[in-house]
């Protein structure tokens, strides 16, 4: 059939990730998560000790890096060099390194490329990021934006990691100001994006919705 492309972008904890997989699987469609591939060039970054200062050794490492990202929405597994990165890339030292390996224009350039391949392999994918309506898929078909207040989501994400929330919720709006301010494809919502907060909806209330717009493109 056809290739459809649905771009879900927004800031950690707004329910990209769980939202995304279950509306690839409702489509039967393949899922990107790009935030893996950045955490992944970041694990690459701290495995090689490189300082996050310097911008070429982390592009350098980037560049050599083998990647290997599944795209199965029901267990989506990413490898580097080989080795199953599944669980390490979720860990606290990548989380707090993966902004300032984000905002390389280098590692940006590789792997938004990497990302348009692997959309243009897929039939039909759901692709999740902080980029994906503005810059790796503008001609997406559908575009959605999440939110969620900031509270709301450092709670998800610290039941999710078992971590304090105050903690969360001080790395979250780290993370979200780095992401939203560096000079290289920030976090923005496209202009023709669905904006939807979730901070009241249910997960399967956002996907209903979502599959209700998709009857409508496709
Ligand atoms: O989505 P997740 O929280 O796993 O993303 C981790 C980090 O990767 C983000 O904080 C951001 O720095 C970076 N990222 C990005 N562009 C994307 C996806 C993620 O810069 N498309």
């Amino acid at each position: 059939g056809r290739q459809l492309v649905v771009a879900v972008d927004g800031p950690s904890g707004s329910g990209k990730s769980t939202i995304s997989r279950r509306v690839a699987q409702a489509l039967n469609a393949r899922y990107l998560d790009t935030g893996a591939m950045y955490r992944a060039v970041t694990y690459a970054v701290l495995r090689d000790n490189v300082d996050l200062r310097d911008a070429d050794k982390i592009a350098a490492v980037a560049e050599d890096v083998q990647l290997s990202i599944g795209t199965d929405p029901t267990s989506p597994h990413i490898s580097v060099d080989g080795i199953g990165v599944d669980r390490e890339i979720r860990g606290p030292e990548v989380t707090q390194a993966v902004s300032a390996v984000s905002a390389v224009p280098a590692v940006r350039a590789l792997l938004v490329a990497r990302q348009r391949e692997i959309i243009a392999e897929s039939g039909r994918i759901v692709v999740e990021g902080r980029d994906i309506g503005t810059v790796v898929a503008p001609g997406a078909d559908l575009k959605v934006y999440l939110t969620a207040d900031a509270a709301e989501r450092a709670r998800r994400r610290s039941s999710e990691n078992a971590t304090n929330q105050a903690a969360t919720a001080a790395d979250l709006a780290r993370r979200d100001r780095l992401d939203s301010t560096r000079a290289a494809d920030p976090l923005r919502q496209a202009e023709d994006a669905v904006v939807l907060d979730t901070t009241e909806l249910g997960i399967g209330e956002v996907v209903e919705r979502l599959q209700r717009m998709l009857d409508k493109v496709t």
